[in-house]
This record gives structure tokens, C-alpha cells and sequence, in this order.
């Protein structure tokens, strides 16, 4: 396995495809090693990206206090036989002051993007550059990501560039909170608390699959999970359609339920996803995994 610093070095290495992608801020835990492992299946080469890009952060301390250990990156990308760890520097990746952007807005103007201003303006920008510049035969993102799985679906159509982009299932820790390199800032008590997210998802996910279609039912079936979990402060729950992130009344298309709060300090996400196909509605609750994530062994040295 090869570390590179420069797109054009990276490219030089492929040997023989297809070429797959997995873009990643860092910090890696077993929601970015399932991509990996389910990149390595479909691919000839596997090259993976830790960035962390400074365009998407809309808090500067946010950026700041972003978790990094780039060691133990590279540790986690060899077991899952990446080829290649592509890590720039901000100043290889953007070595002049950034002109062009990529903006979505009719996909980001809800959710995510309501609340985090610039967001997915600056990820759309770095992954069009990722996807323009690595020129990979396939990509693959996370639902644990729903909006941002969206738009780069849409970016692709939109700017024609030959990627496939691979969705993969959330993956959980046992007890079900979605695994987000962000859990390692909770304290004992809060990851405690975090737990109403992932609980309310799944009480709606139940209530899709037995035919409940409502929205606003949907919704507050969240909501009210997490209003009786103590310290956590919501910002919505909101159903979407999967293609465009549109606003629904009713769960009768593809679509996904999202939702993000506040846990004392760290602010999380999380969504089940709803596929509606002509026989009924499946859910897809994520992954659950069956030991601890290696994030906390991690966390020690932050
Ligand atoms: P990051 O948060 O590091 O996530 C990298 C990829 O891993 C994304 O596709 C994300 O959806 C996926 N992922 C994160 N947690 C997951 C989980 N629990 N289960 C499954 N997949 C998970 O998303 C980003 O980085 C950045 O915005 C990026 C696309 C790299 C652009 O900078």
C-alpha cells in the first residue's frame, strides 16, 4: 500500500480496474472500513481519501477540533487491502484560493444544509474535484448520509462524470447508534442519551413497514423519542424523497427519514431509509455490529 500526496501520483499507480474510490475525512472507523471492504469485492485497484476538507466545515472550530489520526488510518485502509491512501495537504489540495464551486441548491436547501450554511457547497466541490482528478470507475458514500449520498448522485448526472456512485448501508454499534467519528466526544452519560436518535428511527422504520405512510406521523414518532431522552435537543426530523430531497407528505416514494440533534456538545445524524417497491415498504435500518468499535481504542491519545 502506497501513501500519495498528489492526485497525478495516485492515478499512476492504478493497476488494473475497475478503479474504486472511497472519499473520507479520517478518523476512520467501521462505517468507512464496510465501503472498503465492499469497494475491495468490486474492484482492481482501491484507492481511499482522508481530507479534511476545510471547505465543509461552516464552524471554524468545528475544523479545528476534528479528530485526526492519519497512523492509524493507514493501519485500518491496509487490512481492508486499499491500494493507495491519497492524503494532501490543504495547500496540495487547493494551491490557489478556491474560484469554482459546486452548488445544489434545490437538493440542499433543507435538512443538513438549512442548518449547516456552505456545507454541501464545499463538499460538492471537493468531491467533484476528488472525482475529476482520481477519475475512479466507481465511488462509494454512506446512506448514513442521506442528503449528501443525494446530491452527489444528482452532481454526477448534472456534470456528467463517469463515476458510479455505490451507496452502502449505515453501519451501527451493537446497541445501535450510528457509528460517526464525532460519538468519540460523548461522554458516558450522553452516548446514553444519543440512543433516543437511533431508537425513534427505528420505532418509525416499524410503524413504514406496517403501513403507516404519514409524514408528520413518521416525524414525530422521532421527535417523541428524543423528547424523553434528557440532554438532547433536536433541530428536525424530516421525511425526504431519496432523489431530489424533496419535501413529502406521504412515504410513497423512495425516501429517507433524517434526523439531527444536539448531545451536549456534538451534534449528531442519523436515517432509516424507505424503499417503496411495488410490493410493500422495506426499511433499511443499517448494519449492526457485534463488538466495539475500534473508534474508542482511538479516542485515547485525542
Ligand atoms: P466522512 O464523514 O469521513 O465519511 C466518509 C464516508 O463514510 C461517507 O460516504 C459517509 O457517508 C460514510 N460513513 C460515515 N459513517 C458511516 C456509517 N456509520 N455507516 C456507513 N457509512 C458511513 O462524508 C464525508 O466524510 C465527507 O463529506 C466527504 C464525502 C469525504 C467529502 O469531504
Amino acid at each position: 500500500m502506497r501513501i500519495t500526496s498528489t492526485m497525478a501520483e495516485t492515478r499512476e499507480l492504478y493497476s488494473g480496474g475497475p478503479v474504486g474510490l472511497v472519499p473520507t475525512l479520517g478518523f476512520l472507523h467501521e462505517g468507512h472500513v464496510a465501503l472498503l471492504e465492499a469497494a475491495r469485492d468490486e474492484c482492481g485497484t482501491l484507492a481511499m481519501t482522508v481530507f479534511v476538507n476545510p471547505l465543509q466545515f461552516n464552524e471554524a472550530a468545528d475544523l479545528e477540533r476534528y479528530p485526526r489520526n492519519l497512523e492509524r488510518d493507514v493501519e485500518l485502509a491496509r487490512d481492508a487491502g486499499v491500494d493507495m491512501v491519497f492524503a494532501p495537504s490543504t495547500e496540495e489540495m487547493f494551491p490557489l484560493p478556491v474560484a469554482t464551486t459546486v452548488s445544489l441548491a434545490p437538493l440542499t436547501a433543507r435538512m443538513e444544509g438549512a442548518h449547516r450554511p456552505g456545507h454541501f457547497e464545499g463538499v460538492a466541490t471537493v468531491v467533484t474535484k476528488l472525482l475529476a482528478g482520481l477519475r475512479p470507475d466507481r465511488a462509494y458514500f454512506g446512506r448514513k448520509d442521506a442528503q449528501q449520498l443525494a446530491m452527489i448522485r444528482r452532481l454526477v448526472v448534472d456534470l456528467s462524470i463517469p463515476t458510479e456512485i455505490v451507496p452502502h448501508p449505515t453501519v451501527r454499534e451493537s446497541d445501535g447508534l450510528a457509528l460517526s467519528s464525532r460519538n468519540v466526544f460523548l461522554s458516558a452519560e450522553d452516548r446514553q442519551a444519543a440512543l433516543a436518535l437511533s431508537r425513534g428511527l427505528m420505532a418509525a422504520a416499524n410503524a413504514a413497514e406496517s403501513g403507516e405512510r404519514s409524514a408528520r406521523v413518521l416525524e414525530e414518532l422521532v421527535l417523541d423519542t428524543i423528547a424523553m431522552a434528557d440532554g438532547v435537543v433536536p433541530e428536525y426530523a424530516e421525511l425526504a424523497s431519496a432523489s431530489d430531497v424533496d419535501r413529502l407528505d406521504t412515504a410513497d416514494v423512495d425516501c429517507f427519514l433524517a434526523v439531527a440533534a444536539r448531545v451536549g456538545e456534538v451534534r449528531l445524524i442519523d436515517n432509516v431509509h424507505i424503499d417503496v417497491n411495488p410490493d410493500g415498504v422495506v426499511a433499511d435500518r443499517g448494519i449492526l455490529m457485534d463488538r466495539p468499535s475500534v473508534l474508542y481504542s482511538q479516542a485515547e491519545n485525542l
